[in-house]
């Protein structure tokens, strides 16, 4: 089979939306032009794993205009855009997602991806190098190297390494500084509202917003509904986390506290069992709740069923809960990130960054990966600078340099006043 998605028909709009996307992918696009010729990933099988959105689309044809052979599975069920998908699968890309498939289809369509016997693989969630390690040990010794997008996918690739079940090299491209410290808190503050907004287009001013969570995604939403007019409330369980939270001006108290007064609760925490059954039981009638960490199981939803009477969606993305408590509390996207979910996860200017950090990562696993060795191994600090100066260049904007007089006082331990 050469692709499955919803409707071929949305092509044309999917290509529309991804041309979209490259003309706010400057970096990228940079990067396309400078390797297009090189052609770093002739002979490569790159099996990817990563939501299927604009920004995707514009990696994806970026890795196959340099030579790679690809094939794509969307990494969270609710995550894909169909129209992205028609425009990638008439473009001729073996494409296996469509928003609203079941678990089931879900890891048969990352099959789907492993049938081209991958060289490389790229992940979001290890969901698809944890396939290969499961179900293909064979062939996943044969993988020369991988990347992982995120944060959960990272712990999870770093559990592995240490108990001595990983079986090829993979790059943290999470933790660049280019792609943590800006996609992970600019896109996933900003998109996360988006998501909550498109579902509820509910007044953020005045709300109490509860965020559980104090990492990078955390304290992006944190800001950015702060912005709007919100009072935020942080939920931590990592005192560092909680001091900066207080620092940077929220209220931090527990989850126990927060569920009394809050109006807008959002998960980022990568764990799980953050709201559950005795939180629901005594949140205020209408409270929204929603989650943006990259699996569904930081809200139990089975939890709620239990003091549930009746489910109903009343908008896109949004069930209403009628609790037997006689309160309603209103969920967004099953749970799942609602910015990807609810909307169309982060904007093409943040991805621009990690998908730089993807491709470049790519190449080097393309071309070091045989010597790599069988661990997780971080981006170079030059390629996180390599990339920041590229965006500030694309950006217009200049900055200033030491001059060899002041790198020579930055390291003359002798100076003083
Ligand atoms: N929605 C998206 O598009 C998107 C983008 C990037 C990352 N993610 C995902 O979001 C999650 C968070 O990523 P991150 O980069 O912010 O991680 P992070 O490690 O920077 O932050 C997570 C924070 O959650 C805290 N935490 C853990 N358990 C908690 C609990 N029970 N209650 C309160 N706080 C708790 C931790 O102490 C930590 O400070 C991960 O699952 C990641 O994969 C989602």
């Amino acid at each position: 089979m050469e692709y499955k998605v919803k409707d071929l028909g949305l092509a044309e709009t999917g290509a529309m939306k991804i041309e979209w996307a490259e003309s706010r992918m400057p970096v990228l696009m940079y990067l396309l032009e400078k390797y297009e010729k090189q052609r770093p990933f002739e002979g490569q099988r790159i099996a990817g794993c990563l939501h299927v959105t604009k920004e995707t689309a514009v990696l994806v044809k970026t890795l196959a205009r340099c030579g790679a052979q690809v094939a794509w599975s969307g990494c969270n069920p609710l995550s894909t855009q169909d129209d992205i998908a028609a425009a990638l699968a008439r473009d001729g890309i073996p494409i296996f997602a469509w928003h609203g498939m079941s678990v089931d289809e879900f890891y048969w369509a990352i099959e789907r991806t492993i049938d081209m016997k991958p060289s490389l693989t790229l992940d979001d969630g290890a969901d698809l190098i944890n396939t290969l390690h499961q179900k293909h040990p064979k062939m996943a010794r044969e993988v020369i190297a991988g990347t992982e997008e995120t944060t959960t996918g990272v712990h999870r690739l770093r559990a592995m390494a240490k108990a001595g079940a990983l079986l090829y090299p993979v790059v943290a491209v999470n933790d660049a500084e280019t792609k943590w410290d800006f996609d992970n808190i600019y896109g996933t503050g900003q998109s996360s509202i988006d998501g909550i907004l498109r579902s509820t287009s509910i007044l953020f001013a005045g709300k109490n917003f509860v965020v559980a969570g104090y990492g990078h995604c955390g304290k992006g939403t944190a800001i950015r509904a702060q912005g709007m007019g919100a009072h935020v409330i942080v939920t931590e369980v990592r005192p560092l986390q909680a001091l900066k939270a207080v620092l940077d001006g929220f209220s931090v108290m527990t989850m126990d506290e927060a569920v009394e007064i809050g109006d807008i609760f959002i998960t980022a925490t990568g764990m799980k069992d953050v709201i559950v059954k005795h939180h629901f039981e005594r949140m205020k009638d209408g409270a929204v709740v929603c989650n943006t960490g990259h699996y569904d199981c930081e809200l139990n939803l089975k939890d709620l069923k239990e003091i549930t009477e009746n489910v109903r969606e009343v908008r896109p993305n949004n069930e209403e809960y009628s609790l037997k408590n006689g309160r309603k509390i209103f969920v967004l996207a099953k749970g799942r990130l609602v910015n990807l979910a609810g909307a169309e996860g982060h904007p093409s200017e943040v991805m621009d960054m990690s998908f730089a950090n993807q491709f470049l990562s790519l190449v080097r696993c393309a071309r070091e990966g045989r010597s790599l060795s069988v661990d997780v191994h971080d981006v170079p600090f030059e390629q996180d600078e390599e990339l920041a100066l590229l965006k500030l260049k694309t950006m217009k904007i200049e900055i200033d340099s030491l001059s060899a007089e002041q790198e020579h006082y930055r390291d003359d331990y002798l100076a003083g006043t």
